[in-house]
């Protein structure tokens, strides 16, 4: 029996065979783009590693297409051989996680890795998938509570410290917490420069909080530090594009999607997809011609109108094909979402059927300029948009479609209203602001229109 960096038991044939899965799990964490190759050379050491199948079949899940969730199924397979073996209480239960996540159980699997976490909290394997399952789960308060039970049994002699520091730091930030989430993330990137996580929670903080040139000048002090970090380096780009786009500056935004946003054309992973869409479709909002920049994107979305993994990439992808007015793909991805509606023994299944479809219908809508429509489908769940998961940064996309159709199909009235709403949380947004002062001069509220509009302008001069 060996122990892993953080004291935990491992079943494994070596001590270099452990060294280099502790190495393998750093760059897990640090979000780099050699995690597979250090994976790679676990496995040369020792084939049979438990928790090196492990991870690999959680990485592959992590991918969220299907024809690596069948590959996740293969490494599940060698860890069930492996554990009839010999295995210990620890890794039979990421076994039996990583197994109830091929089955879309993925509350189940969540809830195992807090169990695993309850009884071993320095094992950051449990604790990063928790990370991004309550993220997509929408329970932000999870996330927040998940790092915090375990940190005190953290400390910064341990591998990996920083690393929990940047989750913790994102786990605040969802939940509102915005100074401590940022004294937290800070405290990571001094840390490791190179921690992307960290850095993105802290630009996380700077949008919620309106604070758009800290957010910009935070970013571009970092980005050297990227290049080994993989394609989640395009969601921090992403991000910088936000900042810019409350300031108006809507050249800037257009080259970095092409160097670094969409830098990938060839990419169909779901995140860099996202990014792209969301932000195709706010310049769009604000009346910027894209070009044909959705062409390569809804040829993309194409082939995943049958996915149905996360409903938060689903309304991303129908995104894509109504800006593109893929009219064949959107009828049969539509009739394709009442399967995963109706889906009874997956966790994703009733979120599908609550908000993923009446929001994919709002996005196809919204497309064919029915605006009555979209606020008709939108208005009844926008308070469970939450449950599709991802960012508040990145739902307000579902907001400000929602603003946009009520502006669109004269509910000025709601449409102020929510604009109220949004800018009462965030007084600092140049683009809240000047809905609103849309929204008062239909409703014939000049003073209170200009004001706003002064606002604005007082925010974007600086
Ligand atoms: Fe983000």
């Amino acid at each position: 029996m060996f122990r892993d960096q953080h004291g935990l038991e491992m079943t494994a044939a070596s001590e270099q065979a452990v060294a280099r899965y502790d190495r393998m799990m750093l760059h897990y964490l640090g979000i780099r783009s050699d995690t597979g190759d250090r994976l790679k050379e676990v496995f040369d050491a020792d084939p049979e590693l438990l928790m090196a199948h492990c991870a690999k079949g959680n990485f592959m899940k992590l991918f969220c297409t299907p024809p690596l969730e069948r590959k996740a199924e293969e490494s599940l397979a060698a860890a069930k051989q492996l554990m009839a073996v010999g295995a210990t209480e620890r890794e039979k239960r990421h076994v039996a996680a990583l197994d109830a996540w091929c089955r879309s159980d993925i509350i189940g699997a969540t809830d195992i890795w807090e169990a695993i976490l309850l009884d071993h909290p320095t094992d950051v394997l449990a604790m990063r998938l928790a990370h991004f399952t309550h993220f997509y789960l929408g329970d932000s308060a999870a996330m927040r509570d998940s790092v915090a039970r375990s940190l005190p049994y953290w400390h910064a002699e341990l591998p990996g410290y920083g690393f929990v520091l940047g989750l913790n730091a994102f786990g605040l930030e969802e939940t509102g917490n915005y100074a401590d989430a940022e004294r937290a993330g800070r405290r990571a990137v001094e840390i490791n420069a190179q921690d992307i996580w960290a850095t993105h929670a802290v630009a996380h903080v700077m949008e919620m909080q309106g604070r758009h040139r800290d957010g910009i000048a935070w970013l571009d002090g970092l980005s050297a530090n990227w290049d080994g970090c993989n394609n989640f380096r395009y969601h921090a780009w992403w991000h910088k594009c936000l900042f810019h786009l409350e300031l108006g500056q809507v050249d800037v935004i257009l080259g970095l999607y092409d160097t670094e946003v969409r830098a990938d054309t060839g990419s169909a992973d779901y995140l860099d997809m996202s990014n792209a869409i969301a932000l195709l479709w706010r310049l769009e909002e604000v009346g910027v011609d894209v070009g044909g920049r959705w062409v390569e994107l809804a040829d993309k979305a194409e082939d995943k109108i049958h996915d149905h993994i996360f409903a938060f990439h689903d309304a991303h992808y129908m995104m894509a094909l109504a800006a593109d007015n893929r009219r064949k793909a959107i009828s049969a991805m539509l009739e394709s979402l009442e399967g995963a509606a109706a889906a009874e023994d997956t966790t994703e299944g009733p979120v599908f059927r609550d908000v993923g479809k009446p929001l994919c219908q709002a996005v196809a809508a919204f497309g064919d300029g029915e605006y009555d429509r979209v606020v008709a489908l939108l208005r009844p769940v926008r308070r469970q948009v939450f449950r599709i998961g991802g960012s508040h940064a990145q739902r307000d996309l579902f907001f400000r479609m929602l603003t946009a159709a009520a502006l669109r199909s004269d509910q000025h009235r709601f449409a102020r209203a929510l604009l109220a709403e949004r800018n009462a949380l965030n007084p600092n947004s140049p683009w809240g602001l000047e809905r609103e002062a849309q929204a008062l001069d239909e409703l014939g509220e000049a003073a209170a229109a200009e004001d706003a509009r002064q606002r604005a302008a007082a925010l974007m001069a600086g």
